[in-house]
């Protein structure tokens, strides 16, 4: 992509509305613009990055067996009114009514849709388990929605439904969803951190809240350093009940209120620690509580009619991209993480009127793009000061700068975003040098 011809309205100064590190970095690297409180146009700079989170999380849920669908925005208040939660959900849900006056809702979440589609479809225990999920945008009717698209009222999130017939199968799904969000969050170069939201206890509801450290999260997570190492991989996924919800219980980790006293954890002093974090994922199980009242049974294998057991799964697409900017910024500017990162290569050309750098950067420029490498090509008249400005504000992990200085020597300076290291390397192996980093 050149920059000449791209759409990245930069801004120089901090924007006033923005209080927190990714709600300013964003802005200023052009990559979302507010359109009304909590709802956001993504302008082609986080466009890209929503798509590369959307795309990992995509791939992390598809290699744990779960099938994508796409269920529609908008769903029949009905629904609501069958499960309960119509009167339930309160003013976070945006209610709407159409033309023939019938109720709509813009969906928040979609246990009713998908026990809607299941229940008329799925008959047996043979056709079990199922883990069906969607990338869909939700709305929600926020009181203050604030950060940027942190907390926005729309935001988009993969939601995913598992069924089983019973609780020993719905644990192993819901422990399968554990894992693929260890691994989801990992390949986003995150740390997540998994905290036990509910008690439970062998039968009962049980929930997990994936949190990741930074500065400015809305919840005070205690948590025992050794959690941090979990290697969850270690037991099989196909580990029996009692296995599993030991393997959960393992490793303390709580958030606010849910943390009274370090000296009820069993924490040894050494290894307890206490940091802000932000809530990019959280899974459930709840049984039947769907299930039931929407009358999603299938036969079991003696013949009775059994409501299945559910467990539903949110990862925070959109809130990911702020939160990995949280986790992974300096002074000047964002430092991505290379598997979200919006290009791999920067390139800058220090003086594009000049011949010599004009034919090189080019050179360059469609070496990278036929190498399938991703890169950002800036050859625009602005001055250096500013492009060096401009490319560690938007945090490219590599930058190539074509200068006249180098070019008479034949090299061109390669540096990394993350540490600042430069590197002089020949015009002739800068790209085997990009294509291998
Ligand atoms: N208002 C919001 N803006 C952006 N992302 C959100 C918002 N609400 C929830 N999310 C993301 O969706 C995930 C699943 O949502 P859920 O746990 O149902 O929401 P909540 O924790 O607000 O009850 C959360 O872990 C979070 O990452
Ligand atoms: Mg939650």
């Amino acid at each position: 992509m050149r920059l000449a011809s791209y759409f990245m309205p930069t801004l120089k100064e901090d924007p006033s509305e923005a209080q927190i590190v990714s709600h300013r970095l964003m802005l200023r690297a052009g990559m979302i613009r507010q359109v009304s409180a909590g709802i956001y146009s993504w302008l082609p700079l986080g466009f890209r990055v929503l798509k590369k989170i959307e795309q990992i999380t995509r791939e992390e849920m598809d290699a744990a067996g779960c099938l994508e669908l796409l269920m529609p925005t908008l769903q029949p208040a009905d629904l609501w009114r069958e499960s309960g939660r119509y009167d339930d959900y309160g003013k976070e849900m945006l209610r709407i009514r159409d033309r023939h006056d019938r109720d709509m809702v813009y969906g928040p979440t979609n246990e009713e849709l998908i026990t809607d589609i299941f229940r008329h479809s799925i008959k047996s225990y043979r056709d079990l388990p199922k883990n069906l999920y969607h990338i869909q945008w939700k709305f929600r009717d926020e009181v203050r929605p604030r950060f940027g698209i942190m907390r926005g009222r729309e935001f988009f999130m993969k939601d995913g439904y598992s069924f089983d017939l019973d609780y020993d199968g719905a644990l192993r799904s819901y422990f399968n969803m554990y894992l693929a969000y260890s691994r989801t969050f990992r390949r986003m170069g995150l740390s997540a951190i998994p905290v036990k939201a509910e008690s439970g206890a062998i039968g009962g509801d049980l929930s997990h809240e994936f949190l990741i450290l930074a500065e400015t999260g809305e919840s005070q997570l205690y948590y025992d350093q050794q959690i941090t190492e979990l290697d969850a991989e270690s037991i099989a996924a196909d580990a029996d009940a009692e296995t599993i919800t030991q393997f959960l219980g393992r490793y303390y980790a709580a958030v606010d209120n849910k943390h009274t006293d370090w000296a009820d954890s069993g924490v040894p002093q050494a290894r307890r620690r206490e940091h802000t974090g932000i809530e990019v994922g959280h899974i459930f199980y709840f049984g039947t509580k769907y299930s039931e009242p929407l009358g999603a049974s299938v036969a079991g294998p003696d013949g009775s009619e059994v409501s299945v057991h559910m467990g539903s799964y949110g990862v925070g697409v959109s809130r990911l991209v702020g939160a990995i900017i949280e986790a992974s910024h300096d002074s000047d500017g964002i430092v991505w993480p290379e598997a979200v990162a919006p290009f791999k290569v920067g390139l800058i050309n220090l003086k594009p009127g000049d011949a010599a750098c004009g034919d090189a950067a080019r050179e360059l420029y469609d070496g990278l793009r036929r190498a399938g490498i991703d890169v950002l090509y800036d050859d625009t008249e602005e001055r250096a000061g500013a492009k060096f400005a401009t490319m560690d504000l938007i945090g490219l992990p590599w930058q190539v700068t074509v200068g006249p200085k180098g070019l008479r020597g034949g090299t061109v300076e390669v540096k990394q975003r993350r540490n600042g290291d430069k590197e002089e390397v020949s015009l002739a192996s800068a790209l085997s040098h990009l294509s291998a980093a």
